[in-house]
């Protein structure tokens, strides 16, 4: 499978013209490159369900704040083609900065604000960084016009924020959120993951076991009240600062990233914590309803008012 490369806006919308005519379906996996297994994945996703497959590899300025890994963030294009065609990706938009904001003094002039989703966890530790990402989402959908865009669960709230920007301004396209993926030891793969020393390295699977044994605490909950998930939560943020982190939230909501209804069958379990100077995020969806044996009858949760 060869790779077409294209660096400009205009090269790219005219390739795509011909696809398009022709009655091709168009998957877009856009990504800021370094890429992993998981990038892998969301190319593989998209083969099966696209005729055409386009990828794009952007560091995004506006989505890192003062004093993030901007300057210092991998930028490895070789490695990241080699991979894109062996995933069967078709086609490689990756453009200059330039190319993205032509007005360099001026580059979030006009953006893309998502209300509500946006302010919380990672939007209140990384304040502007959601109003990048949906800027750069927004633009990028506009030069491909793809019909489906892949983006991985891993980041469970950008995903949601892509969700409810796409619904509310009736963007064509279909949104498709594709499952983490994960090193046999739990550490969700991610670009980041390359910052970590030896140790770290060693020590990281710990977000994903905090997050699993939350998981287990909930699902022995016979009913869901605000103080024994305020304890699952304080526990889990104990559990990561004892093995030296930083914890910079570990939350249980509704998959809405709401707070959790009355009855809710699926929570979510998210948490950011540093390890050395390296910030990792993972999360975790819960089924409740079940007890953890499945010999044991469904338990009915739900949730009572302090
Ligand atoms: O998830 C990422 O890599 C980035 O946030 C994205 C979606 C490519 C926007 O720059």
């Amino acid at each position: 499978m060869t790779l077409a490369v294209f660096n400009t806006v205009a090269d790219l919308r005219t390739a795509l013209r011909s696809h398009r005519q022709a009655g091709k379906t168009i998957g877009f996996i856009p990504t800021m490159g370094n890429l992993h297994a998981g990038h892998q994945q969301l190319i593989r996703v998209a083969r099966q369900q696209c005729d055409t497959v386009v990828a794009s590899i952007f560091v995004n300025p506006t989505q890192f704040g003062a004093g993030e890994d901007f300057d210092t963030y991998p930028r490895t294009l070789a490695a990241d083609q080699d991979k894109l065609a062996e995933a069967g990706c078709d086609l490689l938009f990756a453009p200059a900065v330039a190319d993205i904001y032509p007005n360099p003094a001026e580059r979030m002039r006009t953006r893309v604000q998502v209300s509500g989703v946006s302010e919380l966890l990672c939007g209140a530790s990384r304040p502007g960084h959601f109003d990048g990402v949906a800027t750069v989402v927004t633009k990028l959908f506009h030069i491909v016009q793809p019909d489906r865009a892949f983006f991985g669960e891993k980041d469970y709230q950008q995903l949601a924020v892509i969700r409810q920007m796409v619904n509310d301004l009736l963007m064509p396209v279909e949104i498709i959120g594709v499952p983490t993926v994960r090193a046999d030891d739990g550490l969700a793969l991610s670009s980041r993951n390359g910052y970590l020393s030896g140790p770290e390295r060693q020590l990281a699977p710990v977000i994903q076991q905090a997050l699993q044994q939350a998981s287990r605490q909930l699902q022995q909950l016979p009913v869901l009240n605000p103080s024994d998930l305020a304890a699952i939560q304080q526990q889990g943020r104990e559990r990561l600062m004892q093995q030296g982190l930083s914890v910079d939230y570990f939350e249980i909501l509704g998959t809405d990233l709401t707070m959790p209804a009355a009855g809710a069958k699926q929570l979510v379990i998210l948490t950011a914590a540093r390890l050395g100077t390296t910030r990792l995020i993972d999360n975790l969806t819960v089924m409740l309803g079940h007890s953890p044996s499945e010999s044991r009858q469904p338990v009915q949760h739900r949730i009572i008012a302090p």
